[in-house]
């Protein structure tokens, strides 16, 4: 299909398709189901429906407690097994088939089968590289990476970034979208392995595997540092404003003077370790230590059941502060 209807108002999506219907694209079509959205779901395996469904239920009350739009229904969703099938009449398409570039590329093969070329599809992929992907493409200008945190009905974050051929309006488009639906999108100006926030991920646990692998602390203590540490004040503010914060009324400028000098010594002296047999048995042995017997089950549960009380808090406690200020 061809034709060139005008793109949709990013706040005015009514239908969305989301292709591909394993961990990430359930979380989808939860949070788009919670925004009032009308979902078309798909997947090959229509064992994926009933996985679906469940994940739906599973997620609701938490989608509840965060704030439904008016007339957001969680059984306002179609399954099928055909991509096409879903795809024809949505206004967005979110994918999230397996993490390879053969599989992505045959499905967008199919899309193009029935979507309008202005409608944008957006990619879940944490690895691969959107120049790669729309190559070929009749319309690859609407071709875009959304990158999410897992689960995406939950963590704000999303990261979007183009490939060469993904137009400005594409881009802008897809980050008033993911606004529109409760997001917080941040845009990547280049392609980049891991996009930015696993490499930030990354950095930091490189360390934490060379302070394991010397011997500097326990896998616990390691965990402990960030947790009941910094972990605290980065859910609330970025590194950069935090140390901004931290240069007082001389903000990032006086930061920078003061400690500058000795972050670069410690930026010299960071590890670089590799995962060898011996640094894996270190941190699995750590990590033995560090679960004293609690199931990973249970920690799971326990860390989602925390993880919605601080987005919850944070959002209640944001708006009171808004509100202050409106009023002040
Ligand atoms: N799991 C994460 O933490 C995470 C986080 C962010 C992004 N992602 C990305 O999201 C995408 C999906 O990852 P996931 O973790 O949900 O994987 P998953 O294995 O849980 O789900 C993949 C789903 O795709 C289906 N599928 C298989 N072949 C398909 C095809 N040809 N067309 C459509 N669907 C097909 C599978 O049946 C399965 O249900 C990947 O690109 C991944 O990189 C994953």
């Amino acid at each position: 299909m061809t034709t060139n209807r005008t793109r949709p108002e990013p706040g005015a999506v009514e239908r969305a398709a989301v292709i591909g219907a394993g961990t990430i694209g359930a979380s989808w079509a939860a949070l788009f189901l919670s925004k009032g959205l009308t979902v078309a779901v798909s997947d090959p395996d229509p064992a994926a429906e009933e996985a679906v469904r469940a994940a739906i239920a599973k997620a609701w009350p938490a989608l509840e407690r965060l704030g439904l739009a008016p007339g957001a229904d969680p059984e306002a969703w179609s399954f099928h097994t055909d991509p096409r099938d879903a795809a024809r009449g949505a206004r967005f398409v979110q994918e999230n088939a397996p993490e390879r570039d053969d599989v992505k590329r045959a499905l967008y093969t199919a899309l193009e089968e029935v979507l309008d070329d202005e409608v944008v599809v957006a990619s879940s992929t944490s690895g691969l590289i959107m120049s790669e992907l729309q190559r070929g493409r009749r319309a690859p200008g609407r071709f875009v990476v959304g990158h999410p945190f897992n689960p995406p009905h939950l963590i704000p974050l999303v990261e979007v970034v183009g490939g060469r051929d993904t137009t400005a309006e594409t881009i802008e488009w897809l980050t008033a979208f993911y606004r529109a639906v409760g997001k917080r999108p941040i845009r990547l100006n280049r392609e980049v392995p891991g996009h930015l926030a696993n490499r930030l991920q990354a950095a930091l646990w490189r360390e934490a595997v060379h302070a394991v692998a010397t011997g500097l602390a326990s896998v616990e203590d390691v965990d402990t540092a960030i947790a009941e540490g910094p972990g605290l004040r980065w859910a609330i503010m970025g590194p950069n404003m935090i140390f901004n914060l931290a240069g007082g009324a001389g903000g990032m400028p006086h930061f920078l003077d003061h400690i500058g000098p000795a972050m670069e010594g410690w930026w010299r002296d960071l590890g670089a370790p590799a995962l060898t047999p011996e640094v894996r048995d270190q941190l699995t042995q750590g990590m033995e230590e560090a679960l004293r017997s609690r199931s990973n089950a249970e920690l799971a549960r326990e860390r989602d059941q925390l993880l919605m009380a601080l987005i919850e808090t944070l959002q209640q406690e944001r708006e009171r502060i808004r509100a202050g200020h409106d009023h002040s």
